[in-house]
This record gives structure tokens, sequence and C-alpha cells, in this order.
């Protein structure tokens, strides 16, 4: 297992009023295993945590609890390098994430420069390299963020954290803001540069489409807790959990039937104060009495975990 994740947790106290605290419990308990050179997206709706568990990951939020293996080592054991080198991020918005006052080879070779000791010189040729990987010209190594295309910026994006050469690349909403036709063309990059490098994915996506697509293993999450879990066959073609199917049925471009997608009835409840018991349970069309008592955990189902008392 490359990455290995248990009981993670991430609760942000919130100040309601004068007196009264309270918290946010974005990532509540999650736990996922993945293979080398495997992809696992993280759907569910927005809210959910996906982004938090990517920042989780990445160190960028202190964990309220849990732990992170990367390759049988817990992460805050490693070296800041060594961090750098295990796992690195790409973001939805290409642009924001890069400074516009940065040549395009400064912005790749950053990584480079702060955590190695390679020279100008040689972070400059890494850096015509790298954008050759991802498919840009080198001419174009002198250029600011602001002359390259949306499409374009994503690939500088990649490059940039392709450069310490991580295992492993999380990936959040990485082609929601670009073009239909663009967004293809970054998922077969994506996709090439997984065999040849040998890169495993974390990969989170709005887009059932997109996440069938490419994914291995599939996890569900709402309200901060796994709700089901496991391989894309058993998940997307068999969902158990209402929640699963709801998703599903609700995206034309992954739902069996495509002439009836459903949005998912009533409404995401407030994270500061989700319902008792399994947190669906006032949306699901099956719930019973217990589920809005007794909280389901998850339990192994027809090759898939899933944490609900009907299925
Ligand atoms: N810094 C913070 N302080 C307090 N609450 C936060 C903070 N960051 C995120 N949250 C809350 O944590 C929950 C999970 O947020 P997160 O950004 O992880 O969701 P997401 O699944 O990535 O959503 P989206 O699909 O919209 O990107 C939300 O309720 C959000 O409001
Ligand atoms: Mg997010």
């Amino acid at each position: 297992m490359i990455l290995e994740v248990e009981n993670l947790k991430k609760h942000y106290p919130i100040t309601k009023s004068f007196k009264e605290s309270a918290l946010v419990k974005a990532l509540d308990g999650v736990s996922f295993k993945v293979t080398k050179q495997k992809t696992l997206g993280i759907v569910g709706e927005s809210g959910c945590g996906k982004s938090t568990l990517a920042k989780a990951l990445m160190a960028l939020e202190t964990r309220t609890e849990g732990s992170i293996k990367i390759e049988n080592k817990e992460v805050t054991a490693l070296s800041k390098s060594d961090f750098k080198s295990a796992i690195q991020m790409i973001f939805q918005d290409p642009y924001s994430s890069l400074n516009p006052r940065k040549k395009a080879w400064q912005l790749i070779s950053e990584p480079l420069l702060i955590n190695s000791k390679l020279s100008k010189k040689a972070c400059f040729e890494k850096a015509c390299q790298l954008m050759e990987k991802v498919g840009l010209r080198p001419e174009m190594a002198q250029r600011y963020p602001h002359m390259f295309s949306g499409g374009q910026r994503q690939r500088l994006g990649i490059a940039r954290a392709l450069a310490l050469h991580p295992k492993i690349l999380i990936c959040d909403e990485p082609v929601s803001a670009l073009d239909v036709s663009i967004q293809a063309q970054v998922l077969n990059l994506l996709m090439e540069l997984q065999d040849e490098m040998g890169l495993t994915y974390l990969f989170i996506s709005h887009d059932l489409h997109v996440v069938k697509h490419i994914s291995d293993d599939i996890l569900v999450m709402y309200l901060g807790k796994i709700v089901e879990y496991g391989p894309r066959e058993k998940v997307f073609d068999k969902p158990l959990h209402p929640y699963t199917k709801a998703l599903i049925a609700s995206s034309p471009s992954v739902s069996i039937d495509k002439n009836e997608h459903e949005p998912i009835s009533g409404e995401l409840p407030s994270p500061l104060n989700p319902p008792t018991g399994c947190a669906f349970h006032k949306r699901c069309p099956m719930a019973t009495d217990r589920c809005a008592v007794d909280t389901p955990v998850l339990e192994t189902k027809d090759g898939r975990s899933v944490a609900c008392f009907e299925v």
C-alpha cells in the first residue's frame, strides 16, 4: 500500500456568538488505502469534506486525529523534503494557485530550488523538460501565467507538482474550471503521466462521469464520513448506499437510465448541526426509525464497504 489513512478527523472550531462555540466536523473518521499506481476517486456533494481531506493529507491543515502513512511510514516522521517528494497536489483553479509575477520556468522549478541543491541553470533545464512532459513548448518558459490558456495553466500546475517526482498526486477538481474539450486533453495527460511515472492519484471531482472514467476505486462521502467505498464497478454499476444511488441518479452522464435523472431530494444538512443517527436519514427513501438514532458504520457487503442498516 502506498497510502494508508486511518480514522482521519478534521474538526474546525467555530465561534457562533460571544458565548457559544461549535465544531464543524469537516472530516469525521475517514479510513482508506490506495495501491501504488491506482486512482482513488472521491465524490460527494459540495461541503462533504473532499478538499478538507486533500488539505489534511497535504499537511496544509493540521489534523484533529488519525494517522496518515505513506509506504508504511507515518508522514509526520518524514523530513520536509521527503514529504514533498512523497505527495503533491494540483488545484481546481491553476490561475489563483500560481504566482502571477513569476515566469513559467520559475514557477515549475520553485519546488526544486527550495528542496534540492540544483543550480539556477539546472533548474531552468529541468523546468523545460517538465514543460515538454506535460505538452507545453519549452519556448514558453519565459512567459507569465496570464499568457497561458486555462488548459495550459493546468499543465503548468501539473509540471510544478511533478518537479520533485512525487509518488502520490492529489487532484482536487483539476478539470472543473476547463472547457469540456480541454478537460479530456488534461485527463488524458494525467493518465499518460500515471503510467509513465508510476503515479498514484487521489482524484476529487463533482463530475461522476470523469471520476468513473479515471478511477479504480471510489470513495463516496457524506458530511465528513465515508458512506460507500470500493471498486469502481461495484460502486457505479451496483451501488448499495441510498446516497450513492441518489448521487448517480442525479448525474445524467452516468445514471443507467439516462432519461431519468432526479436531483437528490431534500437539502444538505448544516455540518454545524448534523442530524442524529445516520446523517443521510432525513433525505433517505429507505430510512427507518433506527436510522434517526443509531449511526451505521462501514461494513463489507458485496465486495465493497457500505454504512447503512438497510442494505
Ligand atoms: N477553515 C475552515 N473553517 C471552518 N469550516 C471550514 C473550513 N474549511 C472548510 N470548512 C467546512 O468544512 C466542510 C467541508 O468543506 P470542504 O471544502 O472540504 O468541502 P468540499 O467537499 O471540498 O466541497 P466542494 O465540493 O464545494 O469543494 C464545509 O462545511 C466547510 O464549510
Ligand atoms: Mg472542495
